[in-house]
């Protein structure tokens, strides 16, 4: 059996995630995580909030899912967010074109960008048939499909709205706010952990592929001329780079280089993409990402967002395909300038000058007692004409006389009527649009990651097991505590160590039904770390059996001793060492 195929089977069996609806026939793209599965994504959640909010004195929050229209229409997902489609004209099944191709030609790793008409040529020369009929594709027109689901906001279709395609746009639109909150000082940033929807014309691979998710993103506003990330902190931090030039070549490959070579030597060109590159490495490092089994990708150009000015993924293997979890994007002014279009508030924070600045300001003050009978019903627009001009060129004011043009026609004014004068002001600073760094997680594709490279099988006392060898801090369950019987008071015993354990702060399972190995099974498949078995020794010296999942190790420990005993491990120490 395949890994991917291995971990649907337990995910299910174990209650870690399986497809939503199933009592009515279920619903594609969407998953429900069961118990296991809901414990470990918000650990995985605790972890990125520790390290991408709390560590980094950013603040966190939360904004509605469905938006209305105007946002996307500012925003570009209204027109740009789609993907390529092909419809099956026999069966009626719509399918993602690109993947098709990708599919059915080894060399194509990103048919997305070449553009509807090429993979068009590509289904009909590589005679690509429909997945659900076999039908002939060839003639079938690839077109462009919008990703986002749509809904009316209120009764009626007055107030048209979308269910959010990313989290970050609740981000975007606070923005008049958030500078408030922030004192008006950049940089400054905003995470958010929330549910993303996207209509995706073929869900697929499990959590890699829904059509709702989970988004932690991060958006960083800074001033692009003055602030710089404190690069020092990650200088050191080895990245398994696969720029862009690696992926064009036959024999390209991903290669280590620290964020400082990496910047030094170009391969990456923003200093911020390359903080966070670094900073997010503790994150998967942290949450069991196999690290052998990780890359950064730079994207290629016709794959970039149309928001994004650079752009690297972080991409974990699975089952022997390479999926992008993370997207690092440097969004520019591209989010809050278009709001700023849009909307009817100020997406600009003010930026104080080190010193106030003296600046000419070339003004004028016509004489409307002489322009009102000279011009009549235009003397007002002309007035506002010399106004544009003394702002755009004073020197037109050289002369004894001055024109303007208004709707084709010539007006000559005499420069002494127009009351032209430079004069000068002091300033204190000037507007501008902060430019935004993005990490944006896909945490259903996190989970699904760490629990494939968690994914281990070997054989104990003669017998196969499988086990998840999570991370004691992101397991479910750090503790189970089992009585060896469930009678002379040894499920009493084992029942007061599980409360005791709870109390001191461990998430802890109790467990009486089936024999000890079964039990030490179950635990294995939902990676517990640690097993707690109470047992007739215990009620002649109080001391417990602790087993160690991965090594299937067992030490005795004091009762008293427990909790600590646990909090060590948890930390990283060994049994042996207890
Ligand atoms: N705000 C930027 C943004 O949304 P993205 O690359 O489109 O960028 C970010 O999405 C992350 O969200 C991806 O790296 C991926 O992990 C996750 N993601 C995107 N679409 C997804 C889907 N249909 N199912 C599961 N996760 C998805």
């Amino acid at each position: 059996m395949s890994e991917t195929a291995a971990l649907a089977e337990l995910a299910k069996r174990r209650g870690f995630f399986f497809a939503s609806n199933g009592a009515y026939g279920g619903t594609a793209g969407f998953y429900t995580y069961g118990p296991e599965g809901a414990a470990l994504k918000r650990n995985i959640e605790d972890a990125w909030r520790d390290l991408f909010v709390r560590k980094l004195g950013n603040v966190e929050l939360e904004a509605p899912t469905v938006m209305p229209e105007a946002v996307f229409e500012a925003s570009g997902h209204l027109d740009g967010f789609d993907d390529m489609i092909v419809e099956c004209a026999e069966c009626g099944a719509t399918h993602r074109a690109d993947h098709l191709v990708e599919d059915a030609v080894p060399d194509i790793e990103d048919a997305e960008a070449l553009g509807t008409d090429r993979v068009g040529e590509l289904i009909a020369e590589h005679d690509v048939v429909c997945p659900s009929c076999e039908a002939e594709l060839a003639d079938a027109p690839v077109d462009e499909f919008n990703l986002m689901f749509g809904t009316n906001i209120g009764p009626g279709s007055a107030s048209p709205g979308y269910l959010r395609p990313e989290t970050a746009q609740g981000i975007f639109v606070e923005f008049p706010r958030l500078k408030e909150y922030a004192r008006n000082q950049l940089p400054f940033g905003v995470a958010q952990i929330g549910r993303a929807y996207r209509n995706e014309i073929s869900p697929r691979r499990a959590l890699v592929r829904v059509r709702e998710f989970t988004q932690a993103e991060l958006e960083h506003f800074i001033d692009p001329e003055r602030d710089e990330p404190p690069i020092d902190r990650v200088a050191d931090v080895e990245l398994p780079l696969y720029p862009a030039t690696a992926q064009h070549a036959d024999d390209g490959e991903p290669e280590p280089h620290t964020v400082r070579e990496a910047l030094d030597d170009g391969i990456v060109g923003s200093e911020w993409v390359a903080y966070y590159l670094g900073r997010a490495m503790e994150f998967y490092e942290r949450i069991g990402i196999d690290m052998d089994r990780f890359r950064y990708r730079q994207h290629l150009s016709g794959e970039r967002a149309h928001y994004a000015a650079d752009c690297w993924d972080a991409e974990t293997e699975l089952g022997g395909n390479w999926i992008e979890v993370t997207g690092f994007a440097y969004r520019s002014d591209y989010d809050l300038s278009k709001h700023g279009e849009y909307a009817e508030e100020s997406f600009t924070i003010f930026r104080q000058y080190e010193e106030p600045r003296t600046v000419e300001r070339a003004a004028v003050d016509p004489d409307m007692s002489y322009l009102g009978p000279e011009f009549g019903g235009e003397a007002a627009a002309i007035a506002e004409a010399l106004e544009a001009l003394a702002a755009r060129d004073r020197s037109a004011f050289d002369g004894d006389e001055v024109g303007v043009n208004i709707d084709g026609e010539t007006y000559t004014i005499p420069v002494k009527k127009t009351g032209f004068a430079v004069e000068e002001q002091t300033e204190a600073g000037e507007h501008i649009t902060p430019h935004v760094v993005e990490p944006s997680f896909g945490v259903d594709r996190l989970v699904y990651s760490v629990l494939i490279h968690g994914l281990e099988a070997d054989t104990v006392d003669g017998e196969e097991r499988s086990f998840l060898e999570l991370s004691p801090t992101m397991a479910p369950t750090t503790v189970a505590v089992f009585p060896l019987m469930t009678k002379d008071g040894l499920d009493d015993r084992a029942r007061s160590i599980a409360d005791r354990l709870r109390v001191e702060g461990f998430e802890v399972s109790y467990d009486d039904t089936g024999n000890i190995g079964r039990r030490y099974r179950r635990q294995d498949e939902v990676g517990t770390p640690y097993c707690v078995t109470v047992d007739y020794e215990t009620k002649e010296d109080d001391t417990v059996t602790v087993r160690e999942r991965d090594s299937t190790e067992q030490t005795r420990v004091q009762i008293e001793d427990l909790p600590d005993a646990i909090g060590r491990l948890v930390a990283g120490e060994t049994l042996s060492e207890l």
